[in-house]
């Protein structure tokens, strides 16, 4: 059976297509997931994605994949700069984590120069916009592969 990894899709991003395309491009999540889950088959991986506006229901996924996935990526939004639940839900959890943004905040607003998901996280891919998924689903390729 083909390890999942677990993509995690946070507030506002079931907009994306629509929402600030000059940011985030004109790509939908549904596009973005579809180029995660290509990139998964080709390393003989799975992708099992959900997007959530809420909080709790991304802690309950990051919690319910433990023991069970092999590594999570997460976009999670707003919530990057400030949830430290999310932040200890990810602490808890065994594989790798990477933190995934189509923009770079950090050369964006200075409230969204501070993640509180970076410090839990094995790496950081921010500002590649959709490519952003194809190497997120690469390094986790490559570490799984050891
Ligand atoms: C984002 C960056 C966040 O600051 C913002 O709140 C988002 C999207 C990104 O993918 O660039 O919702 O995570």
């Amino acid at each position: 059976m083909s390890q999942t990894i677990l993509l995690l899709s946070g507030p506002n991003l079931n907009l994306l297509g629509d929402r600030e395309p000059e940011v985030y491009g004109t790509d939908t999540l549904d596009d973005h997931a579809a180029t995660a889950a290509a990139t998964a088959e080709r390393h003989g991986l799975a992708i099992e994605h959900h997007q959530s506006n809420d909080e709790a229901a991304i802690i309950d996924h990051i919690h319910q994949a433990r023991g069970r996935c092999a590594a999570i990526i997460i976009n999670p939004g707003a919530f990057t700069h400030y949830s430290w639940a999310i932040h200890d839900a990810l602490a808890a959890f065994e594989g790798p984590v990477v933190e995934l943004h189509l923009s770079n905040p950090n050369a964006r607003e200075p409230w969204r120069h501070t993640s509180v998901v970076s410090p839990v996280a094995t790496g950081t891919i921010v500002g590649f916009g959709g490519h952003g998924y194809e190497l997120a689903v690469e390094a986790v390729a490559r570490l799984l592969a050891g």
